[in-house]
Formats: structure tokens, sequence, C-alpha cells
């Protein structure tokens, strides 16, 4: 017993130090966004439609998305705010809200700095900025173009935006509503930084460049063959910019030198999405395919190996499947379980799928679509789903937008979960 004591209070001593990697584990579904509080709370953004909000007893699940969400932030006064696939961008707190809608995906959130104000950015090609006292939202276009990222400036007067046709425009709150355009990249800008002077972006070329936030002049340019960039996060007290992309690496670059200081590859496969570092800087927090956010002390980087698996079962040995279930491992899995019992992925579990009638998974939250559905789920609905497509055969369904054009790839699809969503 007391070697047992021993060994368990060597687990929790370790698993208290600050130089050690650590797994935020429960999402159902990949992570593509993360905050930092300032008072060192993590939150993460998942595929699954929720939101996690992490402390030591374990994640507190922010519910109420109706997709994947896209973007979070935290307030200079902790206040946490999310935008979806939904459309809708989230305050949440003791009295969760919808503090408005966009008419297309949002791609990123933040406060303002001095906590007064919500801006989202959408594909929309509109900016807006939710006044968190209430009261309607100022609207920003961007020119025929959708928006990937937006930020406040330092000041919090100024505005910059990174677009889908590759310009970084800037927005002057107190003056004109027609932006100054800053920067032509000419690919998709992804991602943007601003501190001080300085205006760091990343792009889906790979670029990853610094101007002068006043003039768009270049400072500096880190771009490397790795695309696209997908993520950036920023520690002002050490100074550090930390870059992911497309092919699963981490650059950390001085930028009181710009230098780069660490590259690392943080997943064995597949993207990183989602990057946040502690409130000390000391250690970086990074979200990809895997249902699992990670974290990693800055100073040890290059003596872990990849944390992020990038291993979904939808990519896994896919070839050597039969069709039917290649096809739910590909096109299904991610959103479905198969097994009983809750699960945290996006769409309900499909076990017992055949018999069930539509919409009847207790605990999910389903669209009222589908909840009221006369529809029995077997062989000829399945099929009609997937040959008209959801939103044909189930209009305004929380279900994406997808049809398998193939008689017989439905036909195995629906052999496969036949047997495996079978109660024992
Ligand atoms: C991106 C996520 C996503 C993908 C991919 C997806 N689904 Fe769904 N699915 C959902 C969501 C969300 C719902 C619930 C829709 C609602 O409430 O309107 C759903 C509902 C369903 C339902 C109705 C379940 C019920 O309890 O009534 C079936 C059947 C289904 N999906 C089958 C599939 C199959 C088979 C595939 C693959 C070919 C698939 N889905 C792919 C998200 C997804």
């Amino acid at each position: 017993m007391q070697r047992l004591l021993a060994v368990l209070a060597s687990v929790c001593a370790t698993a208290l130090g600050a130089q050690e990697f650590t797994t935020l584990k429960g999402h159902g579904g990949p992570i593509m966004g993360l905050a930092m509080s300032p008072a060192g709370q993590i939150a993460t953004a998942s595929f699954d439609n929720s939101v996690g909000l992490w402390s030591e007893g374990g994640p507190i699940w922010l519910e109420g998305h109706e997709a994947a969400v896209t973007a979070v932030a935290f307030g200079p006064n902790g206040q946490l705010v999310t935008g979806s696939d939904d459309f809708t961008v989230r305050l949440w707190g003791d009295a969760p809200q919808v503090l408005g809608q966009h008419q297309g995906k949002v791609t990123s959130v933040q406060l303002s700095p001095d906590g007064q104000h919500v801006l989202s950015a959408s594909w929309d090609g509109t900016l807006r900025l939710w006044p968190l006292a209430g009261g309607a939202a100022q609207v920003l276009q961007a020119p025929g173009t959708g928006i990937n990222a937006a930020i406040f400036g330092p000041d919090g007067r100024h505005i910059f935006a990174a677009t889908m046709n590759g310009q970084i425009l800037r927005f002057d709150r107190q003056g004109s509503d027609v932006p100054l355009r800053l920067v032509t990249h000419g690919f998709g800008v992804t991602r943007l930084v601003a501190h001080g002077p300085w205006l760091a972006y990343g792009a889906v070329d790979g670029g990853t460049r610094v101007v002068r936030a006043d003039t768009g002049a270049q400072l500096a340019d880190f771009s490397l063959d790795r695309r696209p960039v997908l993520a950036m996060a920023h520690h002002a007290g050490t100074g550090q910019l930390a870059v992911g992309d497309g092919h699963g690496y981490i650059m950390m670059l001085d930028t009181r030198t710009w230098r780069i200081t660490r590259d690392f590859k943080a997943t064995r496969k597949g993207p990183v999405w989602a990057l946040a570092f502690a409130p000390d800087g000391a250690s970086i927090y990074a979200g990809g395919l895997d249902d699992v956010a990670y974290g990693w002390p800055v100073a040890l980087l290059d003596e872990f190996k990849p944390g992020i698996s990038g291993q979904r079962s939808f990519l896994r040995d896919a070839e050597t499947m039969p069709n039917g279930e290649r096809q739910f491992m590909r096109k299904c899995s991610i959103c479905h379980a198969l097994g009983p019992g809750p699960s945290r992925k996006a769409g309900p579990t499909l076990h017992g799928l055949f018999g069930r009638p539509a919409g009847s998974v207790p605990g999910y939250f389903y669209s009222p679509t589908l909840r009221n559905a006369q529809i029995v789920w077997g062989e000829d609905t399945i099929d009609a789903l997937f040959d008209m497509g959801p939103d044909h055969y189930i209009p305004g369904s929380k279900m994406p937008m997808q049809v398998i054009a193939g008689a017989g790839d439905r036909a195995d699809l629906i052999a496969y979960l036949k047997q495996a969503t079978k109660k024992e």
C-alpha cells in the first residue's frame, strides 16, 4: 500500500510539473481553435460542435453551436467568445448567448483591447463589431472576397483583415469605411498577429511574412515550402511567435531579433490547426486532426517526439478495407460513432440505427427538422438520404450536404452499417 501511495505521489508530482508534456483529452473531433485566458485557463474549439474549458478537475463542455466551432478567444477580462460553421458568434459565461449571426462560416473572433467589443470575421465578406453593452453591430466590408482572419491593432483603433484573395486590409474605426489595402500577397492570407509597429501574417502558399503595420513595407520573410500556414500565436512577454502549418510543423520565431529559434514537427501526420501559449510563454499548446490537444514546454521542444498522431480512422489503411467500411470511415466516421452510449462527435451515434425513428437518440441535440421528421431509418431511407443528399431529403437538417453517387457504394455502405450498428 505504501508503495502504491509513493507511486501515486510521484505521478501527481510529474503531472503538475511545468516542464511536462500535457494532453487535453475528451473531444469527439479535431481541434480547430485554442485560446488561453489571462488567468491561464485553456479553451478548445472542436469539429464536434463543442467548446472545452479545461481545469484540473477536467473539462467543462460548452454546448450550443450547431456545427464545427472554428474560432475561440478570451478577452482581457476573461470573457470567452466563439465562432462557428453555423455562422453564429457566441458569448459564454453566466448567461450564454448568441451575440450575432453572419451569412457564412465565421473564421475568427477577437475581443477589443478594452474588452468592450467583439470582432468577428466571416467568409461572407464582412467584419462585424458587436458591442458587449448591447446594440447593433457595426459592419465593415471586404469587397468581393471572404475574410479568413481579423484582428485589432494594439491601439484598438485599427482593424486588420486577411482576405481569401490575398490582401491585408486596414480599417480605421474613426475614419472612413473604405479600408486601406496594406498588402497584396497573391495567395489567400490565413492568419494575422499585430504587435507594436509590426504585423505578421501567414498565407496559403506557405508564406510567413512580417510587415510594418502602418505602411505594409516588408520587415522579414520566413516563407517555407510548407503550405498552408494555418495557425499563429504570439507571446508578448517573451517575444515569441509560433507558426503552425499544413505539414504539422511549429516554427518558433524570436520577434526581437527576427530569427527562427526552433522548428518542431508536432504531428506525425496532418496539420497544426490551432496554437496558444501558456500565460508565462514557457509552454505551447497545439491542436490538429486528433481529438486531443497537446502542450509542450517550449525549452524542451526538440526532445519530444511528435505528439499529434494525425491518425484518424478514416485515414487508416482505407485501401485494405472492404468497400462499405471504407465508405463509412471516409465519409461518416468523423461525425458518427457506432457504439452505444453518448459520444462527443458532431452527429448522433448510429448504434441501433436500423428500425430507429429519426431524431430519437436520447441526449443528442437534434435540429427541429430531424426531431420532427416522420422517418424510420432502414435500407430505403438511408439509401434515399445519400442518393438525394441530406439537403434535399431532409431540408433544414444539420447534416452537411453530401451525395454518394454510386448505387453500389450506397449498397455496400448500408450492408456495412447494418452489421456495425447492430445491438447485441
Ligand atoms: C460533418 C458531420 C457529418 C458527416 C460527415 C455525416 N453526418 Fe450524419 N449527421 C450529422 C449530424 C449533425 C446529424 C444530425 C442532424 C440533425 O439533427 O439535423 C446527422 C444525422 C444522421 C442520421 C440521422 C440519425 C438520427 O438519429 O436520426 C443518419 C442516418 C446519418 N447522419 C448517417 C450518416 C452517414 C451514413 C454518413 C456518411 C455517409 C454521415 N451521416 C455523415 C453529421 C454528419
